[in-house]
């Protein structure tokens, strides 16, 4: 028997409400969750569109099983790729009109390996402070200098591209659509601070691919700037239904990342079903010009709803953060909704600073009118709790 050295850690994060564990649902849909019999409205995945349920899809990984089996045996530049890893590319590439796209396992190993990959010693990255874990995580493996901006401060970030002085490449690295605040980065004014200060610009739009801009080319194309961004990464994991994520931009870039990113070299590659599945997924997205207007009339009506609630809040996106304040707070606002019948999680420390424990609502296309309306009042009765001093 080997020594407990993790205890005492354990009850320490459980002390200070930031003890996490993984509740293993039974069934459920795009819109529910079932836990022994149980139906809870789900309102805290990234299935935008439902897609994960989509008969089309589950059809097409079927047959991709069926053709190549179950793994694929081997990491991709040794014996691990298939025709719908290749298909699928090629057909990332022309979703988002770049010249080519490389596949990855999961948007961690996206963030992580790429980044390394394009920003080497003498280089330096500007990262906005409220990037996701895995650009943090890539910027720290990368050995390039790494300085953080203060939030989508636009007079901070051109103060610091000022001071780095003569320095071979710039990176300016952030999240398209940030994954807790739902707010977006001004593209626009990154940009333009790209151009002027000879920088180029990698996003991160795992919550905005296929459901942004005109033709859900996420936030580039919503900014009206997709010819100046030189990576785009994407995730299939949320609006796609699936999993996997993407490196995409020039045919020099994708060869680069495919020589040079350790994540995507040293790594086993998804399934081929999954990639017939996300292949499905991504010619589905490129037909869903209604469906992505109905979302948004969807969200603007939700955000009405929920400030006449009673919650100050300005509309950001389908990612609604209700910021509480405290871990604990935020853990027992939850599970009022929890016993309400709507699954909410608690969005604690470290995804998000310190003070500010929030629930993270998002919005599905998989959610029915009524849904949304049982959210609302719930919502109305936990605030009612909140200024008689009674809840959390
Ligand atoms: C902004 C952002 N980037 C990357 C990731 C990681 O993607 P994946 O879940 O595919 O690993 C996420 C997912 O949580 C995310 O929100």
């Amino acid at each position: 028997m080997t020594d407990d050295i993790f205890s005492a850690g354990l009850e320490d994060l459980a002390a200070r409400g930031l003890r996490r564990a993984a509740t293993a649902f039974d069934g459920g849909s795009a819109r529910t969750v079932t836990l022994d019999g149980r139906t809870l409205l789900l309102f805290c995945s990234n299935d935008y569109f439902g897609l994960s349920h989509d008969p089309r899809i589950i059809a097409a990984v079927k047959e991709g099983l069926d053709r190549y089996g179950f793994g694929s045996g081997g990491s991709r530049l040794i014996s691990g790729t298939r025709t719908p890893h290749a298909e699928l590319e090629r057909a990332i590439a022309s979703f988002l009109g770049a010249e080519a796209a490389l596949l990855f396992g999961t948007g961690f190993s996206a963030n992580s390996g790429v980044i390394p990959a394009i920003a080497e010693k003498g280089d330096v990255i500007f990262a906005d402070k409220l990037n996701h874990a895995s650009m943090v995580d890539g910027c720290r493996l990368s050995r390039a200098e790494f300085v953080r901006y203060p939030h989508c401060d636009m007079a901070a970030l051109e103060k610091m591209l000022k001071k780095a002085g003569s320095v071979r490449t710039r990176w300016i690295i952030t999240d398209g659509l940030f994954s807790m605040d739902g707010d977006m980065a001004p593209l626009d004014e990154i940009c333009s601070l790209a151009k002027k200060h000879d920088a180029r610009v990698y996003v991160d739009d795992a919550h905005a691919f296929g459901v942004l801009g005109k033709n859900g080319r996420g936030t580039p194309e919503l900014f009206g700037v997709e010819r100046d961004i030189d990576i785009l990464m994407g995730t299939l994991g949320k609006a796609a239904g699936g999993m996997g994520a993407f490196a995409a931009g020039k045919k020099s870039t994708a060869d680069w990342l495919l020589n040079k990113a350790r994540s995507f070299i040293f790594s086993t590659a998804m399934p081929p079903a999954v990639a017939a599945g996300n292949l499905k997924a991504v010619e589905i997205l490129g037909n869903y010009r209604t469906e992505r207007n109905t979302f948004m009339q969807i969200t603007e009506a939700f955000y009405d709803r929920i400030k006449t609630a009673g919650f100050a809040i300005s509309y950001k996106s389908y990612i609604i953060p209700l910021v509480i304040g405290s871990a604990g707070d935020a853990l027992a606002a939850a599970k009022l909704l929890w016993d309400d019948g709507i699954f909410v999680q608690a969005i604690r420390p470290p995804a998000v600073p310190e003070g500010t424990s929030r629930l993270r609502l998002t919005l599905s296309l998989a959610h029915t009118e009524q849904d949304r309306e049982a959210v609302i009042q719930c919502l109305t009765k936990y605030l009612g709790a909140r200024h008689k001093g009674t809840g959390p």
